[in-house]
């Protein structure tokens, strides 16, 4: 060997020209030295069969060719012998960081042996002989070398325990001591752990020799932090003063038999008379992934980070399933209480309205109508048409007593009542479900006159519809079960069906509003100028309430006016009193709607019957007006309406009045929508 010296003069010129130079540290004297990975270590080590440094400064001893073997030797033979005469072989301790890439992820061959001896490998045999022995000189006292073995193989021959062990070799591949590769992990209490040395990850192992007592320790480990187990894996005692002679070289042996591994070593120190140096795991070149360590690291890449992912992925895609099930459960919940079974028939389920009408879209969207939203809708299963009313309601508090009044209103079969089939309870909603009716409502016709497509309503048509809608008010005022009151008349609840037949509509819905969630603003609902006086007082429907609507739907529907309009001269057209003055004046005729024709193409006499009951109907004392039967019986023509004087008919103070007194200086009328 040459003067290492120089070889250290060498490494910190190479360094000084910013190369990563030797590793190596320490007096290499052979007491002690260092390598931290083994870049430029091919000053101080002697390489040869396959054995290499790779770029990376990984000692490679094994490349994945078969049936080869290698060596690394330390080139300065150690001091193991002690000075005085006939000394032995002093302490040593040894710590290298090896890894082994397997060409299978379950098979690998044969292994490493770190020694300490006599060097010379020339009739050495690869495979099962680990580069190190051959048959002949196995177990040969002549051998002078002691090892410690990392096999892969389990070789019948030499007593091998299994394909994975650490053994204790002096002069011989059967080994003095041997033990599964492991450790004893001190973090869990000195807890056996199985190590697999061909995991493909890198491990430490310490080798310690201690010449008082010729105890020979063996330590294996994960590579951590460098932190020695404090119990061996495997342990023997042996004199090696017998059995090492000069010059003694420390090394590595390694080969493979018939399956390609990688054996390789990332850093190693020794020290004689003391402890191991600290290898700088920092610093130590990772191993390769390629082969089968590749699909390793891909596997633990899978494991590592597509895992970690892919779960993450679940688990949202989960919770994800879980938000859309709980939020479609939610889109589609609905109120539905015990009382409610007996409406069975009438319950419709909120699915089925959300599909007819596309997700209640606006595009679907008929109208606003008295108390809500109306869309159109076709259900899913039956293809019918309707029309479905949302109305929100702000409290349970009456909702039963409606629901038992929509189901009696469902039972109400009129052809000139819009049918409702049903309903649908969602929270602080109410879903009415009516017949669609294709032409609307009545007072579009009758004020249309921004939308010209809109057919205009000759008077035969205007008093088919004053008398289809006097038809259904009887109906639900007398010849029904029960009295029912409309409540809220009007031109707009007024709709028209297929066959242009006046239907009326929103039924009851006032009522739902007197139940008021809110107390403090229980108000009378209904729709200024068709407000009979004494509902305004009292805030009590009757059937006479009705008619008296019905009265001023009878004169919209004649002078195309509504009940009260906004004029230019003094401000407001109270629709009754006008009429009334042409009465009085004889000049009835004159609040005729103009579009019915000036040449008075139409029958006067119809539209004066017509005119005198509207004007009866609104009377402002309850007891004038006609019930629905005697208003149906004249409009028919079956009795003659009684001549009435003008001054029978007395103004209709009270509405004036009640408008006057009831209108806020804003000239809203609060607890009133305007009359349309
Ligand atoms: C060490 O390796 C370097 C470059 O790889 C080479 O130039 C040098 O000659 C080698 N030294 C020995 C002693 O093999
Ligand atoms: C492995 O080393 C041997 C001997 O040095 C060489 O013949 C072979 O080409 C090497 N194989 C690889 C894959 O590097
Ligand atoms: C084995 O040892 C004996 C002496 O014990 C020696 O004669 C023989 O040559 C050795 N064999 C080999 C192969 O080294
Ligand atoms: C080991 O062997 C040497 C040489 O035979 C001897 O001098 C020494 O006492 C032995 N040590 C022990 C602990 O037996």
């Amino acid at each position: 060997m040459e003067n290492p010296r120089l070889f250290l003069v060498a490494g910190i010129l190479l360094a000084g020209f910013g190369v990563v130079a030797a590793v190596l540290q320490g007096d290499d004297d052979g007491k002690q030295f260092v390598y931290s990975g083994f870049t430029g270590s091919n000053v101080s080590l002697s390489l040869d069969g396959t054995a290499v440094v790779t770029p990376s400064g990984l000692l490679e001893l094994t490349n994945g060719t078969a049936q080869l073997s290698s060596h690394a030797v330390h080139r300065t033979p150690l001091s193991l012998r002690s000075s005085s005469p006939g000394g032995g072989v002093r302490s040593f301790s040894a710590s290298f960081v090896f890894g082994i890439i397997p060409p299978y992820p379950d098979q690998s061959g044969h292994g490493i042996v770190f020694f300490v001896g006599k060097a010379d490998f020339s009739t050495a045999l690869p495979s099962t002989y680990l580069g190190l022995l051959n048959r002949a000189n196995n177990g040969n006292a002549t051998n002078h070398i002691f090892g410690v073995e990392l096999d892969t193989i389990q070789s019948i021959e030499f007593k091998d325990p299994n394909d994975n062990h650490v053994g204790i070799d002096v002069n011989s591949l059967e080994s003095v001591a041997v033990h599964p590769a492991g450790y004893y992990d001190d973090e869990t209490g000195g807890a056996f752990r199985d190590l697999l040395l061909i995991s493909g990850k890198a491990m430490q192992v310490w080798v310690d020799y201690e010449s008082v007592s010729t105890e020979i320790r063996v330590f294996l480990s994960p590579l951590k932090n460098g932190a020695k187990p404090s119990t061996p894996l495997v342990s023997a005692r042996r004199n090696l003063s017998e059995v090492l002679v000069d010059p003694a070289y420390a090394g590595f042996s390694s080969s493979t038999g018939t399956l390609r591994s990688r054996h390789y070593l990332l850093g190693w120190s020794l020290a004689i008379d003391g402890p191991a140096p600290l290898i700088d795991i920092g610093s130590l070149p990772k191993l390769p992934q390629f082969g089968f360590g590749a699909k390793q690291a891909l596997s633990n890449v899978l494991l590592e980070i597509v895992l970690p992912i892919v779960t993450a992925v679940l688990v949202l895609s989960v919770v994800a399933v879980v938000i859309l099930v709980v939020r479609r459960r939610s889109k589609y919940a609905e109120v539905r209480e015990e009382w409610e079974s007996e409406f069975g028939p009438h319950r419709f389920s909120y699915r089925d309205l959300f599909l007819a009408t596309e997700g209640f879209k606006s595009k679907t969207l008929l109208g606003f109508g008295g108390f809500g939203r109306v869309h159109k809708g076709l259900l899913p299963k039956s293809k019918l048409e309707v029309a479905v009313k949302k109305v929100s309601h702000g409290s349970r508090q009456g909702i039963k007593e409606f629901v038992a009044e929509v189901v009696t209103i469902g039972r109400l079969r009129h052809r000139n009542l819009v049918q409702l089939l049903g309903y649908c309870r969602r929270k602080g909603e109410l879903l009415l479900v009516y017949d669609y009716m294709p032409n609307g409502s009545l007072d579009k016709y009758l004020y249309g006159g921004k939308d010209d497509t809109l057919d205009f309503l000759d008077w035969a048509q205007r008093f088919r519809i004053i008398k289809g809608v006097a038809s259904g008010l009887l109906y639900i005022h007398e010849d029904f079960d029960q009295v029912i009151i409309h409540r809220d008349i009007k031109a707009s609840n007024v709709l028209l069906d297929a066959d242009m037949n006046g239907r009326l509509g929103d039924f009851g819905l006032a009522k739902l509003y007197d139940h008021g969630a809110d107390p403090q603003t229980t108000h009378v609902v209904g729709t200024m100028g068709y407000l009979a006086p004494e509902l305004a007082r009292t805030g009590k429907a009757s059937p006479l309430t009705d008619v008296f609507a019905f009265g001023a739907f009878i004169l919209e529907v004649t002078c195309g006016r509504r009940p009260v309009e906004l004029s230019m001269d003094d401000g407001r057209l109270v629709l009754v009193d006008w009429v009334l003055e042409h009465w009085h004046t004889e000049s009835l005729l004159e609040v005729v709607d103009a579009r019915l024709g000036a040449d008075y193409d139409y029958d006067a006499e119809e539209v004066v019957l017509a005119l005198k009951l509207g004007l009866m109907c609104s009377h402002p004392l309850p007891g004038a007006r006609p019930s629905m039967r005697q208003a149906m019986q004249y409009l028919e023509g079956d009795m003659p309406l009684p001549e009435l004087t003008p001054t029978q008919m007395m103004q209709s103070e009270g509405l004036d009045s009640f408008i006057q007194l009831s209108e806020p200086s804003s000239g809203t009328i609060s607890g009133l929508s305007g009359g349309r």
